[in-house]
């Protein structure tokens, strides 16, 4: 059997990656600190308690499992907080993922997969955005993911270790057959917090802005489910496996709905009133970010499976309640 080294494999897109990868045949070694991530989550394969800054823990995880690949979703992902300590950010995301790319190199393993992001777009002049669009992150959490692309294609030429960057738009939805899902604390994303609302444990929905030049005022966001996600890390896999070169990739559906949107369609989903109150801006809120997901659907075979709304919202709430053990 293969194993696959994952790192982040405790947190709420690395644990549905596990699954996906032992419906692929392989067996997922989390190697997760916990620090956002949960020993639950941890249902797919070994679990290695242990830092991405630890060098001495990798060497120990990596001579014990012996994984042909690493898929590397251990990081800090929270912007605004990124602005406010910049430090932690380049500490956890850059650092931890050096130590985690010479700890490859040094055990002869030549294929990771990484967890990007649009953010490393910044306030993109064209929307839908294609990779082709220079990178201009505005925050240091973009940053760090941007800088870690870097890395990865001087490690190629170095080294020869190819990678697949994935740049995830934002990441909606649980496991269709409820076995995992998103539990973050602090939560920022929208569709959990929407749902905390529809549920009562939060009074109200807060949205940033409805005067923003799009059809309803509000922010337009492209969701892609997280299974769906999870396959394009197993194809992403497969081409390097079957020896592609380093590239990166947009995922996301290609469509974007805006807040409102978001919080109708879950009032149609849980049939609850959602409380919602109108806020300020955010600063550096970009309208409109939608990524032109075609060339991974070309190069790769990747199709989204869940693309609707309901499909994102309706898994989510569905895995709200059986954590909140609601009926
Ligand atoms: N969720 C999204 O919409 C989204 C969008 C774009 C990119 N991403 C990226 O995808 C990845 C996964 O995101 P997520 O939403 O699943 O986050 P998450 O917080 O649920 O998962 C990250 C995991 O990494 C672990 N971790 C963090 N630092 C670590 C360290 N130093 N050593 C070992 N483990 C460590 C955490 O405990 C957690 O389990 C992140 O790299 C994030 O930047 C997420």
């Amino acid at each position: 059997m293969k194993h696959v080294l994952v790192t982040g494999g405790a947190g709420y897109i690395g644990s549905h990656a596990c699954k996906a990868l032992v419906a692929a045949g392989y067996v997922p070694v989390s190697f997760d600190n916990l620090v956002y991530g949960h020993e639950w989550a941890v249902r797919w394969g070994p679990f290695v308690r242990g830092d991405i800054l630890d060098r001495a823990a990798l060497d120990a995880a990596i001579k014990e499992w012996q994984p042909v690949a690493v898929m590397h979703f251990a990081a800090f992902a929270y912007v605004g907080e990124s602005v406010l300590n910049p430090g932690k950010y380049y500490r956890n995301n850059v650092a931890g993922s050096l130590n985690l790319l010479e700890a490859m190199r040094d055990h002869d393993i030549d294929k990771f997969i990484f967890s990007s992001t649009c953010a490393t777009y910044g306030v993109p002049e064209v929307v839908p955005i294609p990779e082709s669009l220079p990178q201009q992150p505005i925050n240091p959490y973009g940053a760090s993911k941007l800088m870690i692309e870097q890395m990865l294609r001087d490690f190629d030429v170095a080294h020869g270790l190819r990678s697949v960057s994935l740049r995830y738009f934002n990441a909606a939805g649980a496991d269709p057959e409820g076995e995992t899902g998103e539990s973050h604390d602090p939560e920022t994303h929208l569709i959990p917090l929407v749902l905390d609302a529809a549920a009562g444990t939060r009074p109200e929905i807060v949205v940033y802005g409805d005067d923003y030049d799009t059809p309803d005022g509000t922010c337009i966001r492209d969701y892609i489910h997280v299974a769906d996600l999870a396959d394009a890390h197993v194809l992403a896999l497969g081409a390097l496996e079957s020896g592609s070169p380093t590239t990166a990739y947009n995922l996301g559906i290609g469509r974007g709905f805006s807040v409102k949107e978001v919080i109708d369609a879950a009032r149609a989903v849980t049939g609850r009133d959602i409380p919602v109150r109108m806020g300020p801006r955010r600063p550096g809120d970009p309208p409109r970010l939608v990524g032109d997901a075609t060339r991974i659907q070309r190069e790769l075979g990747w199709q989204p499976k869940h693309a609707s709304l309901e499909q994102m919202i309706g898994t989510a709430w569905r895995w709200h309640q059986e954590v909140n053990g609601e009926q």
